[in-house]
Protein backbone atom coordinates (compact mmCIF):
# COMPACT_ATOMS: atom_id res chain seq x y z
CA UNK A 1 0.00 0.00 0.00
CA UNK A 2 1.43 3.33 -1.45
CA UNK A 3 1.73 6.01 1.32
CA UNK A 4 2.68 9.84 1.60
CA UNK A 5 4.51 10.82 4.15
CA UNK A 6 5.87 14.39 5.40
CA UNK A 7 8.99 12.53 3.87
CA UNK A 8 7.78 11.50 0.28
CA UNK A 9 6.02 8.22 -0.87
CA UNK A 10 6.95 5.26 1.27
CA UNK A 11 5.09 2.11 2.17
CA UNK A 12 3.14 0.03 4.80
CA UNK A 13 1.80 -2.79 4.68
CA UNK A 14 1.80 -5.14 1.36
CA UNK A 15 2.42 -3.54 -1.16
CA UNK A 16 -0.53 -3.41 -3.48
CA UNK A 17 -1.71 -1.87 -6.67
CA UNK A 18 -5.61 -2.25 -5.95
CA UNK A 19 -7.29 1.02 -6.20
CA UNK A 20 -11.07 2.09 -5.83
CA UNK A 21 -9.89 4.93 -6.85
CA UNK A 22 -9.84 4.47 -10.40
CA UNK A 23 -13.74 3.93 -10.73
CA UNK A 24 -14.66 6.61 -8.28
CA UNK A 25 -15.33 4.01 -5.25
CA UNK A 26 -18.75 1.55 -6.31
CA UNK A 27 -19.62 3.17 -9.08
CA UNK A 28 -23.33 3.11 -10.51
CA UNK A 29 -25.25 0.31 -9.55
CA UNK A 30 -29.04 -0.55 -9.09
CA UNK A 31 -30.32 -3.03 -7.07
CA UNK A 32 -33.59 -5.57 -6.94
CA UNK A 33 -33.97 -8.51 -4.88
CA UNK A 34 -32.30 -11.89 -5.65
CA UNK A 35 -34.99 -14.32 -6.04
CA UNK A 36 -32.55 -16.88 -7.12
CA UNK A 37 -32.26 -20.00 -4.95
CA UNK A 38 -29.72 -23.03 -6.34
CA UNK A 39 -29.33 -25.72 -4.43
CA UNK A 40 -25.73 -26.60 -3.04
CA UNK A 41 -24.70 -28.17 -0.09
CA UNK A 42 -22.11 -26.37 2.63
CA UNK A 43 -20.16 -28.49 4.79
CA UNK A 44 -18.56 -27.42 8.60
CA UNK A 45 -17.78 -23.61 9.04
CA UNK A 46 -13.66 -23.94 10.04
CA UNK A 47 -12.31 -21.09 11.95
CA UNK A 48 -8.68 -19.85 11.04
CA UNK A 49 -6.22 -21.14 13.10
CA UNK A 50 -2.50 -21.42 13.74
CA UNK A 51 -0.36 -18.97 15.67
CA UNK A 52 2.92 -17.74 13.91
CA UNK A 53 4.93 -15.03 14.92
CA UNK A 54 4.68 -11.42 13.27
CA UNK A 55 5.85 -8.09 12.29
CA UNK A 56 4.20 -6.43 15.27
CA UNK A 57 4.26 -2.72 14.03
CA UNK A 58 2.79 -0.99 17.17
CA UNK A 59 4.75 -0.05 20.01
CA UNK A 60 2.76 -1.81 22.99
CA UNK A 61 5.08 -1.90 25.91
CA UNK A 62 2.68 0.63 27.95
CA UNK A 63 0.95 -1.48 31.11
CA UNK A 64 -2.06 -0.12 31.03
CA UNK A 65 -3.32 -0.16 26.97
CA UNK A 66 -1.52 -4.09 27.01
CA UNK A 67 -4.03 -6.18 27.86
CA UNK A 68 -3.29 -9.76 29.34
CA UNK A 69 -4.02 -12.13 26.34
CA UNK A 70 -6.28 -12.00 23.90
CA UNK A 71 -6.61 -15.48 23.42
CA UNK A 72 -9.46 -17.12 22.77
CA UNK A 73 -12.42 -19.06 25.23
CA UNK A 74 -10.91 -22.51 25.90
CA UNK A 75 -13.53 -24.88 24.20
CA UNK A 76 -16.43 -27.00 26.17
CA UNK A 77 -15.43 -30.16 25.07
CA UNK A 78 -16.99 -31.48 21.79
CA UNK A 79 -17.26 -27.30 21.24
CA UNK A 80 -15.36 -25.48 18.64
CA UNK A 81 -13.25 -22.72 21.04
CA UNK A 82 -14.44 -19.21 20.46
CA UNK A 83 -11.94 -17.34 18.67
CA UNK A 84 -10.34 -14.32 20.35
CA UNK A 85 -12.08 -10.86 18.85
CA UNK A 86 -8.19 -10.07 18.12
CA UNK A 87 -5.20 -11.66 17.94
CA UNK A 88 -2.88 -9.71 19.98
CA UNK A 89 -0.04 -10.99 17.09
CA UNK A 90 -1.66 -9.32 15.00
CA UNK A 91 -1.76 -5.59 16.01
CA UNK A 92 1.52 -5.01 18.17
CA UNK A 93 0.22 -7.26 20.72
CA UNK A 94 -3.05 -5.36 21.81
CA UNK A 95 -5.97 -7.44 22.98
CA UNK A 96 -9.18 -6.18 21.48
CA UNK A 97 -9.82 -4.63 24.90
CA UNK A 98 -6.68 -2.43 24.68
CA UNK A 99 -6.87 -1.63 21.34
CA UNK A 100 -10.48 -0.17 21.45
CA UNK A 101 -9.38 1.82 24.77
CA UNK A 102 -6.45 3.16 22.91
CA UNK A 103 -8.56 4.08 19.87
CA UNK A 104 -11.13 5.69 21.81
CA UNK A 105 -9.07 7.78 23.91
CA UNK A 106 -5.58 8.30 22.21
CA UNK A 107 -4.06 11.01 20.25
CA UNK A 108 -4.60 10.87 16.67
CA UNK A 109 -1.48 11.95 14.84
CA UNK A 110 -1.54 11.67 11.00
CA UNK A 111 1.11 10.16 9.43
CA UNK A 112 0.31 9.65 5.70
CA UNK A 113 -2.08 9.38 3.39
CA UNK A 114 -3.07 5.87 1.60
CA UNK A 115 -2.91 7.59 -1.85
CA UNK A 116 -4.36 4.24 -3.52
CA UNK A 117 -7.58 4.47 -1.19
CA UNK A 118 -11.10 6.72 -2.65
CA UNK A 119 -11.44 8.75 -0.07
CA UNK A 120 -9.11 10.84 2.65
CA UNK A 121 -7.89 7.48 3.89
CA UNK A 122 -5.07 8.38 6.61
CA UNK A 123 -2.36 6.49 7.96
CA UNK A 124 -2.19 7.17 11.82
CA UNK A 125 0.04 6.97 15.18
CA UNK A 126 -2.41 6.61 17.89
CA UNK A 127 -0.70 6.50 21.61
CA UNK A 128 -1.84 7.23 24.91
CA UNK A 129 -0.08 7.06 28.10
CA UNK A 130 3.36 5.65 26.19
CA UNK A 131 0.68 3.05 24.42
CA UNK A 132 0.73 3.68 20.79
CA UNK A 133 -0.28 1.72 17.97
CA UNK A 134 -0.94 2.33 14.10
CA UNK A 135 -4.37 3.09 12.83
CA UNK A 136 -5.95 4.32 9.85
CA UNK A 137 -8.82 7.31 10.07
CA UNK A 138 -11.14 8.37 7.78
CA UNK A 139 -12.76 11.53 8.52
CA UNK A 140 -16.57 12.18 7.59
CA UNK A 141 -14.92 15.32 5.53
CA UNK A 142 -13.35 13.67 3.58
CA UNK A 143 -15.90 11.58 2.15
CA UNK A 144 -16.45 11.81 -1.81
CA UNK A 145 -20.33 12.04 -2.10
CA UNK A 146 -21.68 8.80 -3.35
CA UNK A 147 -24.85 9.14 -5.79
CA UNK A 148 -25.98 5.87 -4.71
CA UNK A 149 -25.91 6.42 -1.15
CA UNK A 150 -26.85 9.81 -0.62
CA UNK A 151 -27.94 8.94 3.33
CA UNK A 152 -25.51 9.03 6.43
CA UNK A 153 -21.69 8.44 6.01
CA UNK A 154 -19.42 5.68 4.95
CA UNK A 155 -17.43 6.14 8.93
CA UNK A 156 -21.08 5.10 10.42
CA UNK A 157 -21.26 2.33 8.08
CA UNK A 158 -17.39 1.62 8.85
CA UNK A 159 -18.64 1.26 12.25
CA UNK A 160 -21.93 -0.25 12.00
CA UNK A 161 -20.11 -3.44 10.69
CA UNK A 162 -17.78 -3.28 12.82
CA UNK A 163 -20.88 -3.85 15.43
CA UNK A 164 -22.00 -6.50 13.30
CA UNK A 165 -19.08 -8.33 13.65
CA UNK A 166 -18.69 -8.21 16.82
CA UNK A 167 -22.22 -9.16 17.49
CA UNK A 168 -21.49 -12.97 15.14
CA UNK A 169 -18.55 -12.88 17.53
CA UNK A 170 -15.72 -14.03 15.57
CA UNK A 171 -13.63 -10.36 15.24
CA UNK A 172 -13.70 -10.21 11.63
CA UNK A 173 -13.39 -6.33 11.38
CA UNK A 174 -10.51 -4.85 13.16
CA UNK A 175 -11.38 -3.22 16.41
CA UNK A 176 -13.49 0.38 15.18
CA UNK A 177 -14.07 3.64 16.62
CA UNK A 178 -16.32 6.91 15.85
CA UNK A 179 -14.10 9.38 17.09
CA UNK A 180 -13.57 13.17 16.73
CA UNK A 181 -9.98 13.43 15.22
CA UNK A 182 -7.40 15.75 13.37
CA UNK A 183 -9.61 16.77 10.28
CA UNK A 184 -13.08 16.26 12.71
CA UNK A 185 -15.28 13.16 13.27
CA UNK A 186 -14.64 10.15 11.58
CA UNK A 187 -13.70 6.61 11.78
CA UNK A 188 -10.23 4.85 13.43
CA UNK A 189 -9.39 1.48 12.76
CA UNK A 190 -6.41 -1.06 14.33
CA UNK A 191 -3.40 -1.39 11.85
CA UNK A 192 -3.38 -4.80 10.96
CA UNK A 193 -0.05 -6.23 10.29
CA UNK A 194 -0.85 -7.71 7.44
CA UNK A 195 1.33 -11.42 6.38
CA UNK A 196 2.86 -10.65 3.20
CA UNK A 197 3.91 -14.10 2.56
CA UNK A 198 0.22 -14.83 1.97
CA UNK A 199 -1.25 -14.02 -1.58
CA UNK A 200 -4.74 -13.14 -1.54
CA UNK A 201 -5.84 -14.28 -4.64
CA UNK A 202 -4.77 -17.99 -4.02
CA UNK A 203 -6.94 -17.75 -0.69
CA UNK A 204 -9.94 -16.44 -3.25
CA UNK A 205 -9.09 -18.92 -5.52
CA UNK A 206 -8.83 -21.83 -3.18
CA UNK A 207 -11.91 -20.73 -1.45
CA UNK A 208 -9.92 -20.56 1.74
CA UNK A 209 -12.71 -21.83 4.74
CA UNK A 210 -11.61 -18.50 6.25
CA UNK A 211 -13.09 -16.42 3.82
CA UNK A 212 -16.47 -18.27 3.96
CA UNK A 213 -17.06 -16.07 7.40
CA UNK A 214 -16.28 -13.26 5.33
CA UNK A 215 -19.03 -14.45 2.60
CA UNK A 216 -22.02 -14.63 5.07
CA UNK A 217 -20.84 -11.30 6.66
CA UNK A 218 -21.07 -9.62 3.50
CA UNK A 219 -24.28 -10.78 2.22
CA UNK A 220 -25.69 -9.89 5.86
CA UNK A 221 -24.39 -6.25 5.55
CA UNK A 222 -24.78 -6.32 1.44
CA UNK A 223 -21.72 -5.41 0.86
CA UNK A 224 -21.20 -3.75 -2.40
CA UNK A 225 -17.33 -3.22 -2.20
CA UNK A 226 -15.67 -7.08 -1.46
CA UNK A 227 -12.66 -6.90 -3.33
CA UNK A 228 -9.12 -8.55 -2.59
CA UNK A 229 -7.25 -5.47 -0.69
CA UNK A 230 -10.33 -5.52 1.86
CA UNK A 231 -9.23 -8.67 3.04
CA UNK A 232 -6.16 -8.89 5.19
CA UNK A 233 -3.78 -12.29 5.77
CA UNK A 234 -2.43 -11.59 9.00
CA UNK A 235 0.37 -13.31 11.13
CA UNK A 236 -1.70 -15.51 13.31
CA UNK A 237 -3.37 -16.89 10.37
CA UNK A 238 -6.52 -14.80 10.74
CA UNK A 239 -8.04 -12.98 7.70
CA UNK A 240 -9.66 -9.75 8.76
CA UNK A 241 -12.60 -7.98 6.57
CA UNK A 242 -11.95 -3.97 6.39
CA UNK A 243 -13.40 -1.34 3.81
CA UNK A 244 -17.46 -1.37 4.85
CA UNK A 245 -18.39 2.16 3.68
CA UNK A 246 -20.72 0.74 1.15
CA UNK A 247 -22.80 -1.72 2.52
CA UNK A 248 -26.42 -1.62 4.38
CA UNK A 249 -28.31 -0.14 1.18
CA UNK A 250 -31.84 -0.59 0.72
CA UNK A 251 -31.65 -2.06 -2.20
CA UNK A 252 -29.59 -5.76 -2.92
CA UNK A 253 -25.85 -4.74 -4.01
CA UNK A 254 -23.98 -7.44 -3.05
CA UNK A 255 -20.66 -7.13 -5.28
CA UNK A 256 -17.78 -9.45 -4.02
CA UNK A 257 -15.00 -11.75 -5.72
CA UNK A 258 -16.04 -14.52 -3.08
CA UNK A 259 -18.98 -15.95 -4.66
CA UNK A 260 -17.17 -19.63 -3.93
CA UNK A 261 -19.84 -20.91 -1.46
CA UNK A 262 -23.07 -19.64 -3.63
CA UNK A 263 -25.91 -21.15 -3.47
CA UNK A 264 -24.52 -23.44 -0.77
CA UNK A 265 -26.70 -24.63 2.37
CA UNK A 266 -25.58 -22.61 5.47
CA UNK A 267 -23.97 -25.15 7.76
CA UNK A 268 -25.45 -25.53 11.61
CA UNK A 269 -22.64 -22.71 12.89
CA UNK A 270 -23.65 -19.96 10.26
CA UNK A 271 -27.90 -20.55 10.85
CA UNK A 272 -27.61 -20.26 14.83
CA UNK A 273 -25.11 -17.13 14.11
CA UNK A 274 -27.77 -15.83 11.62
CA UNK A 275 -30.72 -16.50 14.37
CA UNK A 276 -28.72 -15.12 17.03
CA UNK A 277 -28.76 -11.91 15.01
CA UNK A 278 -32.11 -11.94 14.00
CA UNK A 279 -33.24 -11.91 17.77
CA UNK A 280 -30.00 -9.17 18.48
CA UNK A 281 -31.89 -7.06 16.08
CA UNK A 282 -35.10 -7.10 17.79
CA UNK A 283 -33.11 -5.94 20.95
CA UNK A 284 -30.47 -3.65 22.40
CA UNK A 285 -28.16 -3.95 18.82
CA UNK A 286 -30.97 -3.17 16.90
CA UNK A 287 -31.32 -0.21 19.16
CA UNK A 288 -27.17 0.62 18.88
CA UNK A 289 -27.83 0.83 15.22
CA UNK A 290 -30.42 3.56 15.34
CA UNK A 291 -27.66 5.92 15.96
CA UNK A 292 -25.65 4.41 12.81
CA UNK A 293 -27.95 3.61 10.10
CA UNK A 294 -31.13 4.94 8.41
CA UNK A 295 -34.59 3.38 9.44
CA UNK A 296 -34.70 1.64 5.64
CA UNK A 297 -31.55 0.28 6.27
CA UNK A 298 -32.16 -0.89 9.35
CA UNK A 299 -35.54 -2.45 8.55
CA UNK A 300 -33.27 -3.86 5.12
CA UNK A 301 -31.01 -5.47 7.09
CA UNK A 302 -33.54 -7.33 9.24
CA UNK A 303 -35.17 -8.65 6.09
CA UNK A 304 -32.00 -9.70 4.69
CA UNK A 305 -31.36 -11.78 7.69
CA UNK A 306 -34.93 -13.03 7.43
CA UNK A 307 -34.69 -14.36 4.01
CA UNK A 308 -31.20 -15.65 4.57
CA UNK A 309 -32.60 -17.70 7.39
CA UNK A 310 -35.66 -18.92 5.33
CA UNK A 311 -33.74 -19.67 2.31
CA UNK A 312 -30.78 -21.36 4.24
CA UNK A 313 -28.07 -20.63 1.89
CA UNK A 314 -25.74 -18.48 0.38
CA UNK A 315 -26.93 -15.92 -1.98
CA UNK A 316 -26.77 -15.89 -5.91
CA UNK A 317 -24.92 -13.74 -7.57
CA UNK A 318 -27.70 -11.46 -9.39
CA UNK A 319 -27.66 -10.60 -13.53
CA UNK A 320 -29.52 -7.24 -12.19
CA UNK A 321 -25.96 -5.08 -10.90
CA UNK A 322 -21.95 -5.72 -11.35
CA UNK A 323 -21.87 -9.18 -9.33
CA UNK A 324 -17.93 -8.36 -8.79
CA UNK A 325 -16.16 -5.28 -8.19
CA UNK A 326 -13.96 -3.46 -10.19
CA UNK A 327 -10.70 -4.28 -10.09
CA UNK A 328 -11.10 -7.13 -7.86
CA UNK A 329 -7.36 -7.10 -6.66
N1 LIG B 1 -7.18 -1.66 9.42
C1 LIG B 1 -6.27 -1.80 8.46
N2 LIG B 1 -5.16 -2.52 8.68
C2 LIG B 1 -4.21 -2.68 7.71
N3 LIG B 1 -4.31 -2.14 6.48
C3 LIG B 1 -5.40 -1.40 6.20
C4 LIG B 1 -6.43 -1.18 7.17
N4 LIG B 1 -7.37 -0.39 6.61
C5 LIG B 1 -6.95 -0.11 5.36
N5 LIG B 1 -5.75 -0.72 5.10
C6 LIG B 1 -4.97 -0.65 3.86
O1 LIG B 1 -5.29 0.55 3.19
C7 LIG B 1 -5.92 0.28 1.94
C8 LIG B 1 -7.01 1.32 1.70
O2 LIG B 1 -7.95 1.22 2.73
P1 LIG B 1 -9.51 1.17 2.41
O3 LIG B 1 -10.21 0.90 3.69
O4 LIG B 1 -9.78 0.23 1.26
O5 LIG B 1 -9.74 2.69 1.97
P2 LIG B 1 -10.89 3.34 1.06
O6 LIG B 1 -12.12 3.37 1.90
O7 LIG B 1 -10.42 4.70 0.78
O8 LIG B 1 -11.02 2.45 -0.15
C9 LIG B 1 -6.41 -1.16 2.06
O9 LIG B 1 -6.50 -1.80 0.83
C10 LIG B 1 -5.33 -1.78 2.93
O10 LIG B 1 -4.19 -2.12 2.16
MG1 LIG C 1 -11.01 0.38 -0.37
Amino acid sequence: MVLVTGDGVGTAGRETRTVDAAAGGPGPVTGRRDDDETAGAGAGGARAGGARAGGARADAAAAGAVAASGAGVPAARGEPAVPARLEPSDAGGLSAEAALELLRTGEIAVEGRLVEASNATLFCAVSAGGARAHCVYKPVRGERPLWDFPDGTLAAREYAAYELSEQLGDGLVPPTVLRDGPFGVGMAQLWIDVDETVDVVDLVRAGDRRLRRVALFDAVINNADRKGPHLLPAPSGRVYAIDHGVTFHGDDKLRTVLWNWRGQRFDAAECALLDGLGAALDGAFGEKLDDLLTQSEIAALAARVDRLRSRGRFPQPSDDWPAIPWPPF
